[in-house]
Parts: structure tokens; sequence; C-alpha cells
């Protein structure tokens, strides 16, 4: 595993500003956001490191199911087992490393298509032709690399590390907050893949502060959110904020009539706004009053990222008579306000990659997530 190299102490310094309560701290330096070397730095400390969101369970809802992931710049496959547990393989075959699996779909055995050699979904070396010449060759020193996978409330997490922080200490309290809803349960109705033009962190920031709703999504939803809760202190690599809203966060403002039932479980406040919550460093949610939105982002370089939008209710409700089409109107508030959402961050980048660029403040009441990530991105680079 490559080792963190050393930060400037310019670095260092602007770091350190991000070390402290949102009332206090400044933004991320904004090299962070388009140079190549601490791309690389952050590579390390923050995918090589650590736990990595891939998704929600039901990316392997069956036995033999797979995906292709790139984690740090490293191919991993990811899949569901024979005995339905989860399995995360460095996808690069044991032979002459070949990527073995791309894309995503179902599958029996990994054949790697440049000699085949063939592995099974335990990750053992099942299969190598012509290889009987070969002094001393033992199928089960070729077995995949293994890497710790773990799946809490739904979602699926990856670490590169052999020993990694136990995924229940890694998350903290994030059970506490979140316990009003069914998220290990929450079901999946659609995902979508796109790219933006903009640094990951950027991408998922903007999803968690209620600053941009006037300015960017004036007539679409801004009208939907009050202004937020303070924020509530997190232990573990999570940062949350709840809001209440004037109907659901999950439709646009002409579409209220049209909402999906309340998740039983919730009462109180709780079904009268949605959680804003950021599994750091690169799943971003939105528990909601019928369900949950939530996007994962991918670094493709310091300048573009990989997102997916997902869009989970409750395993009844997708069983409703008219829910596709009622879902419809879900999926379309999702999009209209990413689509309002893209253009802004372009720009941003476009403003960030300035040499003139330096560290702003936050709204510490309309930005505390943003905050938290900052301190806690700071505090990875700086103690990696
Ligand atoms: S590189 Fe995979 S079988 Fe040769
Ligand atoms: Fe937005």
């Amino acid at each position: 595993m490559t080792t963190v190299a050393t930060l400037s102490p310019t670095l260092v310094e602007n770091l350190g500003r991000c070390r402290a309560p949102a009332s206090e701290a400044c933004t991320l330096p904004p090299e962070c956001y388009h140079d190549a070397a601490i791309h690389q730095l952050e590579r390390d400390a923050i995918f090589r490191r650590g736990w990595v969101g891939v998704g929600r369970h039901d990316r392997w809802a069956t036995a033999g199911q797979f995906v292709a992931v790139d984690i740090g710049e490293v191919p991993v496959v990811v899949l569901r087992d024979a005995e339905g547990d989860l399995q995360a393989f460095a996808n690069t075959c044991r032979h002459r490393g070949a990527q073995i699996m791309v894309g995503e779909g179902e599958c029996t055995k990994l054949r790697c298509p440049f000699h085949f050699w063939t592995y099974g979904l335990d990750g053992r070396l099942l299969g190598a032709p012509s290889m009987h010449e070969t002094a001393d060759f033992d199928r089960a020193e070729h077995g995949l690399i293994s890497f710790p996978v773990a799946e809490r409330f739904g979602f699926v997490f990856v670490s590169l590390e052999s020993d990694p922080t136990p995924i229940d200490e890694w998350l903290g309290d994030f059970g506490v907050p979140h316990a009003p809803w069914p998220l290990a349960t929450l079901v999946t109705g659609r995902r979508r893949e796109f790219t933006v033009d903009c640094n990951w962190k950027a991408f998922a920031e903007v999803f968690n502060e209620y600053y941009h709703l006037p300015y960017v999504h004036p007539t679409s939803i801004d009208d939907t959110y009050h202004a937020p809760d303070p924020p509530e202190p997190a232990t573990g690599a999570y940062a949350t904020q709840f809001g209440t809203t004037s109907g659901t966060g999950g439709l646009l403002e002409e579409d209220q009539h049209l909402a999906l039932p309340l998740i039983e479980t919730l009462g109180g406040r709780n079904a009268e706004g949605v959680r804003y919550s950021w599994l750091f460093p690169n799943l971003m949610i939105a528990a909601g009053v019928e369900g949950m939105w939530m996007y994962e982002v991918y670094p493709d370089g310091p300048d573009r990222s990989r997102c997916a939008q997902v869009v989970c209710f409750p395993a009844e409700t997708t069983q409703l008579p008219d829910f596709a089409e009622r879902a419809e109107h879900y999926y379309e508030r999702f999009d209209v306000a990413v689509a309002e959402d893209i253009p802004m961050l372009e720009q941003q980048h476009a403003g960030l990659r300035s040499p003139f660029a330096d560290q702003g403040r936050f709204s510490a009441g309309l930005e505390p997530s943003v905050a938290a990530f900052a301190n806690w991105y700071a505090t990875r680079l700086l103690e990696a």
C-alpha cells in the first residue's frame, strides 16, 4: 500500500484552519479541489484508508451479482457470494495483472478474459489452463486479494486496509439520530449514474448545505424547506442536520399533493422534515418522510466526479399498484434539483482553479455539515 507523501508547510497551515467549529473554521484550501499532487494525497489518505461507501445493499440483490468499482484508483470487484455474503476483491488477475471484471452483472465465476484464469465467488483460483509444466505452481497461492467489506444501515462499505478501524467504531453514533428511519430495509426504486465536471468534494458539499437553496433552487424546492435546526454533535465519520419542511422535500412544490405514504416508524418532527447526512467521505443521504434519496460520489481525477443518484422507499410502498407512476414525480424532483446544482458546481470549479482563489468562511447555521467534513478531511490528511 502506498504511503502518504509529505504535505507542504503551506498546505499544513491551510488545512489547520479547517480544524475548528463551523463558526471559526475556514473552508478547505481551493487547491484541494484541483491540484494533482493533493489529489494523490487524498487518494491515499481518504480512499485507500478507512471505509469507502459503494452503494446500497440491493446493488447486489442475488448471489453472483457483481459490480466493478474504482476505490482510490484501485480496481475492485464487489460481489455477493454463493452463501449470500458480500465480498470485495482486488480486480486484478493473479497471472499477469489484467483487470478481470468490467461493469456490472451476474456471474457464477470470475474469469479473466486474457488467458482464462478462473476464480470462484470466494476468490479462490479454480482453473488456470496450460500451467501443468510450471514448476511448483500452486493454485491455492494465487487466489484474489480480498478486502474487508461491511453492510450497515443498508449501505455497503469497502476498506482497502487489511485491518481497518472496525466499521461500527468508524460510524460512531450514526445509528442514534437515524434510528427512526428503517434505513437497513429500504429498497431502491431507481439508481442513475452521471458525471459532473467538478471535484468530488464540491459535489458532496452542495447536497449538505441549506445556504444555496434560495439562490440556486428558488422556484423548485426552496419554499419547501424551512430554516434548518442547529447541527447535532456526531461521533464518527459523518455529519447530520435535520430541518422541517412544508410538505415533503421529496417532491417539487407543484407536486406536493402526489406524496407517497409516510414511513410508518416516523412520528413528531421526523414526520415533518428531512435529515440530511453525509457518511464521509462519499455517501450523502437525505432521510425523508416517505423514503430516502442519496448520492454516491467517486473522484475521476481532481476535476471530474462520477455520481450516482439513488432513490429508496419502504418495500411496502414499492408494492403499491400505482408506485411506478407516483415514484416518477420523486425522480423528477431529484433530477430537477441536481440539474440546477450542476451548472453552479461547474462554475464553482472554474473559480476554484484560479490562483487567486483563497479559503473562505462558512455560514455556521446553514453549512455546518460542510464545515464538519472540512474538519474531518483536514484531520485525515494531516494525521495520515
Ligand atoms: S492476465 Fe489474467 S489470465 Fe493472464
Ligand atoms: Fe442543491
